[in-house]
C-alpha cells in the first residue's frame, strides 16, 4: 500500500509540469510542437523511431505515444523511465517540486498491523474448528461430512471444521491464545450485541468451511447448519477489514492455479465447489450473493471463458441470467462466459454423485455461448406468434448487444443475433395454407413474407427436411433423456427425408444399446455406418442455437412431455394429410360429401395449429399439409 493519500498524489500531479518531466528525457520536435498551446511532440523514449509520434499535453498532464501506445501521467513517466515503484516516483517528483513529504500515515501502519492480527485470529479459528471436528463434540458434523462423501483428507484439504454449539467456546479459546476481543469481533468471529453486552461466538453448532483470499489466507467462514430445517442453511461471516463478500470467491486461490489447464467452473455453493475440485475441475463460487463485477474480474484474470454451472432449478437459471446481464458490459473477445445447464433439480454436487466427472464434462461440452444464451432467453420471454412480438424481440436484442462495450464483439454478436432471428422467423412466421407450387422451383420471388416463405418452401423441396422435423429429431442430441420412456413414439415416427431418418435410427440404436448420446458419439456412429451425408445434420444441430425442444429453462419432465406431444401432433397431422389428400381428389370429382369432409379437415388442422402455437409459442407446419383454402 502506498504511504501517500490521494490528496497528496493529486497535489503532486497538479503541480508537476508534464512537459518539464518529459522534457528531461526527450528533445521536442520544433516543427511539430506548439509550445504556446502546451502541445508537444518528440520521438518516443519507449520505442525506436525516426519521426515523432510521442505526444504530451500540458493541459491534460499526460503523454501518449501513437506508435507504441505508452501513455500516462507524470508519475507513470517517472516510474517507467527511472524504473522505480510508485511511492518513489511520487517522492522524487515531490522533492523536485519542493513539496514537503507528508508524515508517514500512522493509521496506515496501524491498519497493516490490524490486518495481520485479524489474519492470525482467523487462522487460529480455522485450526480450532478443525480440531473440534475431530473431538467428541464433532461427532454429528463428522457423520454429516461422511454422509456427503468427504473423508478426513478432504477435511484438511478444504479447511473444514466444526463450531461447537456454545456462545463462548471460540471466544474462550482464542482470548486464552492472546487474541483481543476487539480483534475477534472485527474479524467477524464474535458478535458484539447492540446493547453493549459481552461479545459471543458468531458460529455455533455448524459445519465450518474456511473461506480464503487470493493468497489462500483465511478471511472468513461459511457455516452450514446440522439441523434439517436450521435457518439460515448457510451462515456466512460478515464483511470485515480483511474480508469482502463481493470481492472474494470460494476456493479462488486453488482455481486460479488449476485454471492454467482448464476453464474455471463457477458454481453456486460450497459443496458444489468441493465436489468439482475433487473431481478434477477448477471451481469457484460466490459467497452467498449474486456474482459481482469484481468477482467476474477475478475469474477473468485466471480464465478467459469461465463456465457457469448453476443449479438446475428456477433459482439457478435466474442467477445465470443475472450473471449474463452483469457480464454484458464487461465481455470482450478475451473475457467471456459460457452457460452450462444441469439436469433439473440437480446441482454440481448431485451430478458428480450420480454420474461422476463425465456428467460434468457433458454439461461443460454442451454449455451455451453468451450469444446463444442471450438469444434463447429473449426468445423465451414472449411467444413469437405476431409481428409485434417479433419486432419486440429484435428490439430487445439490439438493446442488449448495445451494452457490449468491446466494438468487435458487439459487431459479432449483432451479426449472430441477426442470423438467429432469420432462422427463427423462417420457422415461426409461416403463413397458413400456402399452396405448393410444384414445378416452379427456383424463380427469384420478390421479397414479402408470403412470397419469401414460398420461395423457402420451393427451394427446400425434398432435399432439405423441414426445420420443425429436424428440431424434433435432433432434440435428443442435446437432451438424450428425452428418449427415456419415449422410445416407442420416436420409433414409430414416419419421416420422409432419408438423411433425417437415418439420424433418427442411429439415435434409437445408440439409445437402446445404452451408449451415451452426444454430438460426438452420434457423429462417430454415422461415420461408422458410412452415412457421412447425415453428419451434416448433426453439425448443424450442434451450431444452431434454436431448438424449441431443448430450451435450458424448461425442466426435464416438462421438456419430455412437450416433445412427446410434438411427436404425437406430427403423427396426427400426417393422418390428417392422408385423409385430406383422399378428400381433395374425391372433391375434385364433384363429390359433395368429400367437399364437406375436406372443410372439416381444414378446421381440424387449424385447431391443431392453434394448439401447437399455444403449447410452444411456435406454429409449425410439420408435414406440409397442402390443402387448398376452402373459405
Ligand atoms: P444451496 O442451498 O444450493 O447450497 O446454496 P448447497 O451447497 O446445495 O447446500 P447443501 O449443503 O448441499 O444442501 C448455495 C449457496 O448459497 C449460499 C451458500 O454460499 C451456498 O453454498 N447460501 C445458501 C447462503 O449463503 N445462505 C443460505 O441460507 C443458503
Ligand atoms: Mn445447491
Amino acid at each position: 500500500m502506498s504511504r501517500f493519500d490521494r490528496s497528496f498524489i493529486d497535489e503532486v500531479l497538479n503541480r508537476a509540469s508534464i512537459l518539464d518531466v518529459v522534457g528531461r528525457k526527450v528533445s521536442w520536435d520544433k516543427r511539430k510542437s506548439n509550445l504556446a498551446r502546451g502541445d508537444m511532440w518528440a520521438c518516443c523514449p519507449f520505442h525506436n523511431e525516426a519521426t515523432p509520434s510521442f505526444h504530451a499535453t500540458e493541459a491534460k498532464g499526460t503523454y501518449h505515444c501513437f506508435g507504441c501506445g505508452q501513455h500516462g501521467n507524470a508519475i507513470d513517466f517517472v516510474m517507467a523511465t527511472q524504473n522505480v515503484p510508485f511511492p518513489e516516483a511520487v517522492e522524487s517528483l515531490a522533492r523536485d517540486l519542493g513539496l514537503a513529504l507528508p508524515e508517514r500515515d500512522p493509521e496506515a501502519g496501524a491498519k497493516d498491523d490490524q490486518a495481520k492480527r485479524l489474519h492470525h485470529a482467523l487462522e487460529a479459528a480455522s485450526a480450532a474448528f478443525a480440531q473440534a471436528l475431530r473431538s467428541s463434540a464433532g461427532a454429528k458434523a463428522r457423520e454429516y461430512l461422511t454422509k456427503r462423501g468427504l473423508s478426513q483428507a478432504d477435511w484438511d484439504r478444504f479447511g473444514l471444521g466444526y463450531a461447537p454449539n456454545s456462545r463462548t467456546w471460540l471466544k474462550d479459546r482464542l482470548t486464552q491464545g492472546g487474541h483481543s476481543l476487539a480483534d475477534l469481533v472485527d474479524a467477524g468471529l464474535l458478535k458484539a450485541p447492540d446493547d453493549g453486552g459481552a461479545p459471543f461466538d458468531f458460529f455455533r453448532g455448524r459445519v465450518m468451511f474456511t473461506i480464503a483470499d487470493g493468497r489462500d489466507r483465511p478471511v472468513s467462514f461459511g457455516a452450514r447448519t446440522l439441523e434439517p430445517d436450521g435457518q439460515p442453511k448457510y451462515l456466512n461471516g460478515p464483511d470485515s477489514p480483511v474480508f469482502s463478500k463481493s470481492r472474494n470467491l470460494y476456493r479462488y486461490a486453488q482455481a486460479r492455479v488449476a485454471a492454467k489447464e482448464k476453464p474455471i467452473v463457477v458454481a453456486e455453493g460450497y459443496m458444489d465447489v468441493i465436489a468439482l475440485e475433487r473431481a478434477g475441475f477448477a471451481g469457484v463460487a460466490p459467497l452467498g450473493t449474486a456474482l459481482t463485477e469484481d468477482q467476474l474480474g477475478l475469474i477473468w484474470k485466471a480464465s478467459k471463458r469461465p463456465i457457469l454451472c448453476f443449479d438446475g432449478d428456477k433459482a439457478g437459471l435466474k442467477a445465470a441470467e443475472r450473471a449474463l446481464d452483469r457480464a454484458l458490459p464487461l465481455v470482450s473477445a478475451e473475457k467471456t462466459l459460457a452457460f452450462g445447464f444441469l439436469p433439473e433439480g440437480q446441482d454440481p454436487d448431485d451430478l458428480i454423485k450420480s454420474k461422476g466427472a463425465v456428467g460434468v464434462e457433458a454439461v461443460l461440452a454442451h454449455a451455451l455461448s453468451l450469444g446463444t444464451f442471450l438469444f434463447q432467453r429473449e426468445q423465451d420471454r414472449d411467444p413469437l406468434a405476431t409481428a409485434e412480438a417479433r419486432a419486440g424481440l429484435r428490439k430487445r436484442l439490439r438493446a442488449l448487444t448495445a451494452q457490449v462495450t468491446d466494438p468487435d464483439l458487439q459487431r459479432e454478436l449483432n451479426e449472430e443475433m441477426r442470423r438467429s432471428l432469420e432462422a427463427l422467423f423462417a420457422t415461426t412466421a409461416r403463413p397458413a395454407f400456402v399452396p405448393k407450387l410444384r414445378g416452379k422451383a427456383g424463380d427469384g420471388a420478390p421479397i414479402g413474407t408470403a412470397t419469401s416463405e414460398l420461395r423457402l418452401k420451393i427451394k427446400s423441396g425434398n432435399s432439405r427436411p423441414k426445420r420443425a422435423l429436424v428440431d424434433i429429431v435432433t432434440a435428443p442430441l442435446r437432451r438424450p433423456e428425452l428418449l427415456d420412456a419415449n422410445e416407442e413414439a420416436f420409433a414409430g415416427l414416419f419421416i420422409d427425408n432419408p438423411e433425417l431418418d437415418v439420424l433418427r435410427h442411429s439415435l434409437l440404436d445408440l439409445h437402446l444399446a445404452g451408449t451415451p448420446i452426444d454430438f460426438d458419439s452420434v457423429r462417430r456412429h454415422l461415420e461408422h455406418l458410412g452415412r457421412g451425408e447425415c453428419v451434416r445434420l448433426v453439425d448443424e444441430a450442434r451450431t444452431s442455437p434454436i431448438n424449441p425442444h431443448v430450451r435450458p429453462n424448461v425442466g426435464g419432465e416438462e421438456a419430455k412431455n412437450s416433445w412427446l406431444m410434438a411427436l404425437q401432433r406430427l403423427e396426427t397431422q400426417r393422418a390428417l394429410a392422408d385423409d385430406a389428400a383422399e378428400a381433395v381428389s374425391a372433391a375434385g370429382g364433384g363429390d359433395e360429401a368429400a367437399f364437406a369432409r375436406l372443410k372439416r379437415l381444414v378446421d381440424e388442422r387449424r385447431a391443431l395449429r392453434a394448439q401447437e402455437a399455444n403449447s410452444s409459442g411456435v406454429a409449425t407446419d410439420l408435414v406440409g399439409l397442402d390443402l387448398p383454402a376452402v373459405d
